[in-house]
């Protein structure tokens, strides 16, 4: 990929995403699951432009959204409603109510609460809710605690025992039709056991269930699958689906995955240009026009993400790649090996296609960077720089 012509045309701080090596991804895990009922509902939240959610519906694939904004984006990308899944541990009765009115497969309920609110919004609009339950199976995914979820210590979904009699409730009632269950144990993993593990506890939970004339329809194993962003053993596609169908025999159930950071995350590239140099003592730092608004992952979870210096070579020492936000806690990388940079020269930022664009924000009245796809060797513009205006439309009339 031409890094430099991109940052020339479109300028920097800019995110690219590579569309042809997302299809490679969603292929790869897509034939792991081949001769099965399975269906990949692409994790709109690790990368929502519409672009590339469309991307994915061309592909074939469904969507797992975790607020109604994101279900939204799913049906304008032309991703069918009977592949779209609403997750998320607090749904408001807005999006619940318009979740039951779009027809979507189902809703995956996170709490016995939730459940009986599906069931009067359900019943207020004589429907019947096509609902899954989100199992907590207790496994420690071995992964970064932030994105560790299937631990009873994490807010997600409920226990084994609640599970079933949500089930129950839900079978006895008019306006509810359990045909899922989903269990999600965490991200970024890179240990096959605990996937193993948690979807052995969840298909036994499918059996039990099926003794008491509880037929489930989906079998839902949420996403995951982790990347490499340096020098980890990552899960093989193939074995992760042999490691999940090997808990299935006997079942007669459509499979369903939710990943995100797979698909998208070693497609993307964050570009930024270098302004300045500094050095405090013999602290080197190198500033460069992007930041955390734009790519959180560094800062909030001490992530690392490999970095490019563009056509740069000679000796190498370590800087901290700084941006110009008004927070320590601001760097893209920490004591990172770079040669001698000067102004303009072009840094890229890998592995940023997942959970980078999406978690940024306009701290520090920043405008958010452009987003542009390439395919099949063309490059275009998805998603354009945010203006000043743009930040201030909101506030703008309230001015007295
Ligand atoms: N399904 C559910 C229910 C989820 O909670 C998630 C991610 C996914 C699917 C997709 O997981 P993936 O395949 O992308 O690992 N911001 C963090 C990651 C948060 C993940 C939240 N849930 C990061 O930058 O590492």
């Amino acid at each position: 990929m031409n890094f430099k012509a991109l940052a020339e045309k479109y300028n920097t701080p800019l995110y690219v995403y590579n569309l042809d090596e997302m299809s490679k991804q969603y292929e790869s895990l897509k034939s792991a699951f081949k001769g099965r009922k399975a269906i990949l509902a692409y994790a709109v939240k690790a990368n929502s432009n519409l672009s590339v959610v469309r991307h994915f519906a061309k592909l074939g694939a469904g969507a797992d959204c975790v607020s109604i904004g994101e279900v939204r984006r799913a049906f304008l990308a032309g991703i069918p409603k009977y592949k779209i899944i609403f997750s998320g541990v607090g749904k408001a009765d807005a999006e619940i109510r318009e979740a039951l009115e779009s027809d979507i497969l189902y809703i995956n309920v996170e709490s016995d609460g939730e459940l009986q609110r599906v069931e009067m919004i359900a019943k207020e609009l004589n429907k019947t809710a096509r609902i899954s339950v989100r199992v907590n199976p207790n496994i420690d995914p071995k992964t970064h605690p932030y994105i560790s979820t299937g631990l009873h210590a994490n807010k997600f979904g409920v226990d084994i025992n609640t599970a079933k009699r949500m089930y129950i409730r839900a079978k006895n009632s008019e306006h509810l039709d359990p045909v899922g269950i989903h269990s999600h144990i965490g991200s970024q993993l890179t240990e096959l056991d605990p996937i193993r593990e948690a979807s052995e506890i969840v298909a036994d939970l499918v059996r039990s269930l099926q003794a008491i004339d509880i037929n489930l329809k989906f079998f839902d194993i949420g996403g995951g699958l982790g990347i490499k962003y340096n020098n980890e053993v990552t899960i093989d596609p193939y074995e992760y689906g042999q490691a999940v169908l090997g808990t299935l025999t006997g079942l007669d159930i459509t499979v369903i995955g939710e990943p995100g950071r797979y698909l998208t995350a070693n497609a993307g590239y964050f570009l930024t240009k270098v302004m300045y140099e500094k050095s405090n003592d013999d602290k080197r730092f190198v500033i460069v026009d992007g930041a955390m608004n734009d790519l959180l992952r560094p800062s909030l979870y001490d992530a690392y993400h490999f970095v490019e210096a563009v056509d740069k070579e000679g000796e190498k020492t370590k800087a901290d790649i700084v941006g110009p936000v008004c927070e320590s806690g601001d760097f893209l990388a920490k004591d990172y090996e770079l040669p001698a940079l000067e102004h303009d020269d072009l840094i890229v930022v890998h592995s940023a296609g997942a959970y980078g664009f999406g978690m940024g924000s306009n701290y520090n009245t920043r405008g958010r960077s452009a987003e542009v796809a390439v395919e099949g060797g063309e490059d275009r513009l998805i998603r354009r720089r945010e203006t000043f205006e743009d930040l201030i439309a909101l506030e703008k009339e309230y001015l007295d």
